[in-house]
């Protein structure tokens, strides 16, 4: 049912304040008098001890899924100070990679039912992982053949691009990433302001939403264009690649998601006035700042080439991103830094669900692809 909304795209990218409700509901404890914030995952808690004690955690998944494991390495990497790498299923399975019994695979799935992820699990049971499941879909294969897991419970997604899902799965992964460092009181207080942070994205959330208009309007300026290149840094990458990804799979237009550091070492040479680019540019609070300033001299270089810019940004600082360079830019609320990829994909799911619309394309169901690929 699609309420008031003409597609099923449409409605879960507005659904997203509630869907992070629900995806978080009864897992962050509010702490109190002589009661630490923390979270918790009821699914987990019998196998932290081992998570905990693993060698390393390897994160899988395909498309989307992929991403949002991307978006979460940092944090996870961070608070568990464990390495923390990352599988495309296929890949892993092409290259037969190692994975060890001291490993913990995680699993990362919306369906549950990806072929690709779930030969994966299958070669990491077999090879003897902790084998851990995030799936949006209760009883599905993943779910079933995983050790334990955590349920994404973003509701369900119909859209065959997913939107609601993924921003779910960094919360989830968030959590993940704050049980398993729970133990260590040197982070407590970043653990702290990260739960803080989680729950007021759901209004954050809302708030960015309401940039609907804007990027409807960016569509339109955009209508025309052959090829997207979307630029983005640290927690940042991870948006860059799915924004490109959403751009790709429904409005049917080449676009592609870079590493901004990667720019001097070949995107360059592509730039020139007729190339539209979108910087994500927001600010990483604290230690971060260096990532900042370094997005900063990227936009003076794409612009020093009459790149077609637009830049995304946390709110008010626009003159800061771009000084003396006149740019189209898009103003986003500043969150925790590791849940910023949250807010910074919103806008991206909303521009290419507008250009898909205007060019007169189908928005929920792409030509080519299934909600969920059931085949190698
Ligand atoms: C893109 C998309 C796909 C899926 C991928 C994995 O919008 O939906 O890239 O993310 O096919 O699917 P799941 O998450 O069901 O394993």
């Amino acid at each position: 049912n699609k309420g008031s909304y003409e597609h099923y795209m449409q409605k879960e990218i507005h659904e997203q304040p509630e869907s992070l409700r629900t995806t978080m509901r009864g897992r962050l404890i509010r702490g109190g008098f002589c009661k630490a914030k923390s979270v918790l995952l009821g699914g987990l808690k019998d196998h932290l001890k081992t998570i905990r004690r693993s060698r390393r955690i390897v994160c899988i998944g395909c498309g989307t899924s992929y991403n949002a494991a991307l978006a979460a390495r940092p944090l996870l990497e961070e608070l568990s100070g464990i390495p923390v790498t990352l599988e495309i299923a296929s890949d892993l399975l092409d290259r037969q990679g190692p994975i060890y019994r001291e490993d913990t695979a995680v699993f990362v799935s919306q369906s549950g039912e990806t072929a690709d992820t779930l030969h994966a699990l299958q070669y990491a049971l077999d090879n003897g992982a902790l084998c851990v499941g995030i799936t949006n879909t209760v009883g599905s294969a993943i779910a079933r053949n995983t050790h334990c897991g955590i349920h994404i419970n973003a509701g369900c997604e119909i859209g065959v691009a997913s939107t609601k899902a993924y921003t779910s799965q960094i919360v989830v992964m968030a959590m993940l990433a704050l049980a398993v460092g729970d133990d260590t009181i040197s982070s407590q207080l970043r653990r702290e302001a990260i739960i803080d942070g989680l729950f007021d994205l759901p209004n954050k959330v809302k708030e960015v939403l309401k940039l609907d208009q804007e990027m409807k309007d960016l569509a339109e300026q955009l209508m025309a264009e052959q090829s997207l290149l979307v630029f983005g840094r640290g927690y940042n990458f991870a948006t860059a690649l799915e924004g490109a990804l959403k751009v790709k799979e429904v409005a049917l237009t080449h676009s592609e998601g870079i590493l901004a550091g990667e720019m001097k070492h070949g995107p360059l040479a592509l730039v020139d006035e007729n190339l539209s680019i979108f910087v994500i540019a927001t600010h990483d609070a604290c230690f971060r700042l260096v990532l900042f300033s370094k997005q900063q001299s990227v936009i003076q270089q794409l612009h020093a080439r009459k790149g077609r810019l637009i830049v995304m940004c946390s709110k008010g600082e626009s003159s800061l991103v771009c000084p003396g360079v006149s740019v189209r830019v898009i103003e986003v609320p500043q969150v925790e830094d590791c849940l910023q990829p949250v807010i910074n994909i919103i806008p991206l799911q909303l521009l290419a669900y507008h250009l898909t619309v205007l060019r007169g394309l189908n928005v929920d169901q792409p030509r080519n692809l299934a909600k969920s690929v059931t085949t190698q």
